[in-house]
């Protein structure tokens, strides 16, 4: 199984209509779209990425499927988060990394992904759950993946759990999935 259909059954089963989320990288929309297919019309889900193509094609996308109207897209960087989203989440998601297909040069950075940790952390609320999926063979990328891991481990044990899922059997930077819960 790859670790993004791992990602979505996690956000099967903590995902109710109605429920509130963030998706931190929209990328192609993929990830957008199964939040917003989850939490359904009555529910929100907040886009973030950097890239106009890639909000315009999560756009598209949600379009296509009849998902936009659950949907806010904010073309502007995820350490921005608390500017735009005010209230708590369910869940949230990162795929970090570049786009696959697109710009390879612009990549998720160690010091922004950390910012929008310590904001998402935050506004998750009790019983709600964070998924970080880490693809780090670019460069810069093992620094932000020493970030991240930095950022898990420091995250207090009152504050909830956050467990790892690595592939062990396969060479150069197989990706690295953190799945918190919050207590
Ligand atoms: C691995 S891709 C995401 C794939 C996406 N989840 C999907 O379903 O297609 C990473 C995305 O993060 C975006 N990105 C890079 N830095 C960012 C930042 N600071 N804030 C928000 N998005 C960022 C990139 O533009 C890229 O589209």
């Amino acid at each position: 199984m790859q670790m993004v259909e791992i990602v979505h059954h996690i956000l099967e089963e903590i995902l109710k209509p109605g429920d509130r989320a963030v998706d931190g990288t929209a990328g192609n929309g993929w990830d957008t779209l199964k939040l917003c297919q989850l939490v359904g019309e009555t529910g929100r889900v907040y886009g973030f990425d950097v890239q106009e193509s890639a909000v315009l094609k999560t756009e598209e996308r949600l379009k296509a499927a009849g998902c936009l109207k659950q949907a806010e897209l904010f073309c502007c960087s995820h350490s921005e988060i608390d500017t735009k989203v005010h209230e708590k989440i369910k869940a949230f998601t990162l795929n970090l990394g570049y786009l696959p297909g697109g710009d390879k040069q612009v990549v998720t950075k160690k010091d922004s992904t950390i910012k929008a940790l310590e904001k998402l952390s935050e506004m998750l609320m009790p019983g709600g759950v964070g998924t970080i999926l880490i693809y780090y063979g670019h460069e810069g990328g093992i620094e932000e993946k020493e970030g991240v891991e930095k950022f898990m481990a420091a995250l207090p044990s009152d504050w909830g759990q956050v467990n790892r899922m690595e592939t062990v059997n396969r060479k150069n930077c197989p990706p690295i999935l953190y799945i918190l819960e919050k207590k």
